[in-house]
């Protein structure tokens, strides 16, 4: 960030106001509220806007620079000096954290997934190809592997797999082959040496976009995070309490859309007399998600593939 620009303009939130309002405040009760990623605090700003003096905010990001970022924002904003508890920790660590702070139930949790602007416009973060810098892409650099170990070790049959499971990428195969061929003679060490032999395989521009993504995605864990996490949320849910989901690919969409399609049903097993037990937990209110208007789409380009989903603690 250059000292001219504000915290505010570097990302642009999506759904703000849809989540804002999903999200309840009571005017009579001690509301917790914990944002799962917090990035640059965008939705946090106006939540804790809405908050009451007593109220709790808890704000989770994997990304210390990120998380410094917010605190400086939030500092700012907090008028109503909410109590506010900022972790640098991944959201599957959701529970144990928020344990060490002895909270064990919470009034609305809510994700904003997916990565900030930050971390596609900024030069020094490389988590896109168009960036040339270490082939890292870690939110949190305390975390075990890096995109560079990925694609220097796994097996190919795994990469093609990372690949093509995540964007059904048709050039993941050949990518595969190349990258454990030319890794027998250099180790792949920048995005530019990654991005390079995809280009040589695919002269689709899409291929270098899916393949940096879809290793992104395995680097961070980010789908088995997030199944993690949003069991562990949904039952630190009070009664009445909201949770709101923003995702930006359609496998994590799936992963928010079944864990509550499942925690909304009395039965789970297809025995003709119910032998699982299983209790239903939530009330989905968006039978669809919930998308943005076309005047977002127009304002922030960015917005286009969001897709949200609520449901609130029964
Ligand atoms: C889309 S941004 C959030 C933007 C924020 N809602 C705002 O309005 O400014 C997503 C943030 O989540 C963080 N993040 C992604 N996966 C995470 C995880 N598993 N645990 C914690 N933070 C995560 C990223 O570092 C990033 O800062």
């Amino acid at each position: 960030m250059n000292s001219c620009e504000k915290v505010e303009d570097l990302h642009i939130s999506v759904l703000l106001d849809e989540l804002i309002w999903a999200i309840k405040v009571h005017p009579d009760k001690k509301n917790i509220i914990v944002d799962c990623t917090l990035g640059l605090a965008g939705h946090a700003c106006k939540m804790i806007e809405k908050m009451n003096p007593g109220d709790t905010f808890i704000g989770f990001d994997a990304d210390e620079n990120n998380l410094k970022l917010a605190k400086e924002r939030i500092e700012k904003s907090n008028k109503n000096k909410i109590e506010v508890i900022l972790i640098h920790s991944n959201f599957l660590n959701l529970k144990e954290w928020l344990l060490k702070h002895w909270i064990s139930s919470v009034t609305g949790v809510y994700y904003d997934l997916w990565l900030s602007s930050v971390h596609i416009d900024n030069p020094t973060r490389w988590f896109s190809f168009q960036n040339d810098g270490p082939l890292d892409m870690r939110f949190d650099k305390r975390s075990w592997i890096t995109a560079a170990e990925i694609v220097n070790s796994y097996h190919k049959d795994d990469l093609e797999k990372i690949f093509s499971q995540y964007w059904e990428e048709p050039s993941s195969r050949k990518v595969a082959e190349r990258i454990a061929l030319r890794r027998k003679e250099e180790k792949f060490t920048t995005t530019k040496d990654l991005a390079d032999l995809i280009w040589e395989v695919s002269k689709y521009p899409k291929s270098k976009t899916r393949i940096f993504q879809a290793l992104r995605i395995e680097v961070n864990s980010e789908l088995k995070n997030l199944e993690i996490s949003l069991h562990d949320a949904i039952e630190l849910l009070e009664i009445w309490g909201n949770i709101f989901v923003i995702s930006f690919h359609s496998l994590e969409d799936r992963i928010v859309k079944q864990k509550f399609k499942r925690e909304s049903k009395d039965c789970i097993c297809r025995d003709i007399i119910c032998s699982c037990g299983h209790e239903k937990s939530l009330k989905i209110l968006t039978k669809k998600p919930i998308l943005p208007t076309e005047e977002e789409q127009k304002q922030n380009s960015r917005s286009r593939s969001a897709k949200a989903r609520h449901a609130k603690k029964i």
